[in-house]
């Protein structure tokens, strides 16, 4: 497939060694609009830094002199065997990124032995991306709530009969779609009837040229908690709700009987000034840790290297969503994909073994192999 980034330019994939340098290589020879799109984020980009600095604050207190040779990355999620706890986060109109979209992303992760969650508003249909990847692959679909109620109540019906997905992620902190200005002062033409697959609107809003405002109209802005039950009427898949930000909100969704949850603030691109998801995660471990053994708690937002995966499961988390780095990896299709899951799995495994870890699973909680007096 045709790739968006200067073919005279780019690097070659082996040239790329950790996450950022795919969002690099896109910055420096993608198109300007879709780079403001993917990368962007509100306002003034507090939330944005403040996911990513976060975890560079928290440091690791590693056990020496154990034996680290044999050591597995392998866990479940929702049930799902992993060979890493990564997801692929849920993201709109992958098109932007390149012809291939979500198929990439699907069929990536699958080389990768991990999930792809994929977005209410992808580029390709449910069907299509579905048909990317081998059918014993698990896949999770996020779900945005439409305000034409119908039309999520069909979709969850379509999904239903659907074996291989095997859990629906509910998206909650966007119930506007924020200021990212970076995409709102990149005038081109937007031709959105390029990108978009299933569920995305193509009405130009009244407030700026924003391809995520264009793409996002359809989002229902009046969902409460007591939607929960409508929603489970139409789906006997776990229900996770991603974009929970207190330990509060943790709590509901616990009570209200959700198999998860993500911690996120939508990679900075919801509210502004919301706080780091590292910091969230924490609250939420100290005002309420039943959440942790009574539900999956997954976290995203500003994770890039395998430590950080080891970091959030030594908090608890089940496991960890990356977001942007996967959207640019697109330019390289599959296999640009499929090169990331292999730099986080070789990080993941090197942190691993420098802080005298064999097993995630072992570790999943146990903060004594971290220190948080920076944070
Ligand atoms: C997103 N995100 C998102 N979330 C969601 O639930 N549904 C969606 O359709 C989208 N779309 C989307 C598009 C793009 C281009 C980005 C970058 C993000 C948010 C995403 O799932 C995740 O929460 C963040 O991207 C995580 O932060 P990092 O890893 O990008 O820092």
């Amino acid at each position: 497939a045709k790739s968006p980034l200067d073919p005279e330019q780019k690097p070659p994939l082996a040239a790329l060694i950790n996450a950022d340098d795919f969002e690099r290589s896109f910055e420096k020879y993608g198109p300007r609009k879709p780079w403001a799109y993917i990368t962007g984020a509100s306002n003034d980009l507090l939330t944005y830094d403040a996911n990513k600095t976060c975890w560079h604050k928290l440091w690791f207190r590693p056990r020496i002199m154990r034996d680290v040779k044999a050591i597995t990355t392998r866990t479940k999620m929702l049930g799902q065997e992993v060979t890493m706890p990564l997801l692929i986060a849920p993201m709109g109109i992958a098109k932007t990124a390149g012809d291939e979209g979500e198929l990439a992303l699907g069929a990536g992760a699958a080389r990768g032995g991990i999930i792809h969650v994929q977005s209410t508003a992808a580029s390709f249909s449910v069907e299509d991306i579905l048909a990317a990847v081998p059918k014993t692959h698990p896949y999770f679909f996020q779900l945005y709530v439409d305000r034409n109620r119908k039309k999520t109540e069909e979709l969850l019906q379509r999904l239903e009969t659907m074996d291989q997905i095997k859990a629906i992620f509910v998206t909650v902190d966007l119930p506007v779609v924020s200021k990212r200005e970076a995409d709102e002062r990149v005038l081109e033409e937007q031709k959105v009837s390029l990108y978009s697959g299933d569920g995305v609107t193509n009405k130009p809003d009244k407030k700026g040229g924003g391809l995520a405002r264009t793409t996002g109209g359809f989002i229902e802005w009046q969902l409460t908690w007591n939607d929960l039950p409508w929603i489970k009427r139409f789906t006997s898949k776990p229900i996770v709700i991603k974009g929970i930000q207190t330990a509060a909100d943790a709590k509901l969704a616990l009570e209200l009987g959700c198999a998860g949850i993500v911690v996120s603030n939508h990679g900075g691109r919801a509210l502004d000034n919301a706080p780091a998801t590292l910091l969230s995660l924490l609250e939420i471990r100290r005002d309420c840790p039943e959440v942790f053994t009574r539900m999956e708690v997954y976290v995203d937002g500003g994770v890039r290297r395998g430590s950080d995966i080891l970091k959030a499961v030594m908090i608890g988390a089940q496991g960890v969503g990356v977001g942007r780095p996967f959207q640019c990896a697109v330019a390289y299709n599959t296999n640009g994909v499929e090169h990331l899951c292999d730099i986080f799995q070789d990080e993941l495994e090197t942190a691993m073994r420098l802080c005298g870890v064999t097993d995630l699973n072992k570790v999943r909680g146990d903060m004594q192999y971290l220190n948080t007096s920076e944070l």
